[in-house]
């Protein structure tokens, strides 16, 4: 997720799940070909399995990034068709490539030529006037055809004219059904589901009609719930049992960040959700966002805010903590 996903946040995420698929935020391949590829797609080898999300349109290039993610080391590479961003629009990629499947399948047959790591696509179920029955069922069997190793889809329209991206992630209604039918069509094509699913107990009841779920906004706004992926999704031992473990056991990481050159805030912002609804939650983050932020800040600012909270024990009691 742009501005959210970053390196900090998925090592952060890492701590939690040792076994949940991890993503970057979408790298346009003009980014990846001429920008700076460390700061834009480096990673830490810990974050592992993570997936490399691209932006793109034309073939060719994108088939030299997902060779150039390959190389890094990504396990996999995610072609973004759900995006609705103006400036997206403009290069024409992310959503409105819903209305183009045959280019869709080119691209996904170009960067399957160049990669052995599974090749995905993150979809919607339809843009604008499309009839999400038949426009879905199209889209899918072209990048199924193309030999496509995993399709996403977010359970919603976007509607690319009228609606901020904002907005296309809450205003056109959510379909989870027409997401289990396609897998139902579909049985050979791993199909992940996507779009409002708020715990991880709530992905676990779509397991037996869907191969997957992503969990967005619920997983970054309340990274605690990422504790239970272990357990509840693959029966294994979670890594940490607490939030308060988790973020002590980040603090190397926070050094060694920082002795490099980073900012305390830029890494600790995606903590600020690790106790929301625990007693103390507010002056946890009150604390960070005050002093997170000034010059030099160390580690030891983390360490004075967890003194002033509360450890989570099962799901949040009030809303306002
Ligand atoms: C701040 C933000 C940035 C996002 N950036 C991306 C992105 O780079 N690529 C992408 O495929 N989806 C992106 N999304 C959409 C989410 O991946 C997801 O599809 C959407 O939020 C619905 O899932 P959720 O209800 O679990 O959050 C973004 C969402 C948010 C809130």
């Amino acid at each position: 997720m742009m501005e959210w996903t970053d390196r900090h946040c998925r090592f952060f995420h890492r701590l939690m799940t040792r076994r949940a698929l991890l993503y970057t935020e979408m790298v346009t391949t003009g980014a990846v070909l001429h920008g700076d590829r460390d700061q834009l797609i480096g990673f830490d080898p810990f974050e592992h399995p993570v997936a490399l999300q691209l932006g793109g349109c034309e073939p060719r290039a994108l088939g030299e990034c997902a060779r150039i993610g390959a190389e890094l080391g990504y396990d996999e590479i995610n072609l973004n068709v759900g995006c609705p961003s103006d400036r997206v629009q403009e290069g024409r990629f992310g959503a409105c490539l819903m209305a183009e499947p045959d280019r869709v399948a080119d691209c996904v047959a170009a960067m399957k030529a160049q990669v052995k790591v599974p090749v995905t696509v993150k979809c919607r179920i339809g843009i604008d006037e499309q009839d999400p029955e038949a426009a879905l069922e199209v889209f899918a069997s072209a990048v199924e055809r193309a030999g496509v190793d995993a399709l996403v889809v977010h359970a919603r329209k976007a509607w690319l004219k009228g609606l901020s991206p904002r907005q296309n992630r809450d205003v056109p209604p959510l379909d989870h059904a027409r997401v289990h039918r396609l897998k139902a069509a579909h049985a050979r094509l791993p199909v992940v589901l996507n779009g409002g699913i708020a715990s991880v107990a709530a992905a676990a009841a779509h397991f037996a009609q869907v191969d997957g779920v992503m969990m967005g906004r619920a997983a970054y706004q309340e990274p605690w719930r990422l504790l239970e992926v272990d357990p509840l999704v693959f029966g294994a031992a979670a890594p940490l049992h607490a939030p308060k473990e988790a973020a002590q056991a980040f603090i190397p990481y926070i050094e060694r960040e920082l002795a490099r050159g980073a900012r305390l805030s830029a890494i600790t912002r995606h903590m600020l959700g690790l106790f929301r609804g625990v007693p103390g939650a507010r002056a946890f983050r009150r604390h960070l966002a005050t002093h997170a932020v000034k010059p030099g800040a160390g580690a030891d600012v983390l360490t004075a805010a967890l003194a002033l909270v509360a450890d989570r024990v099962g799901e949040p009691t009030t809303a306002a903590a």
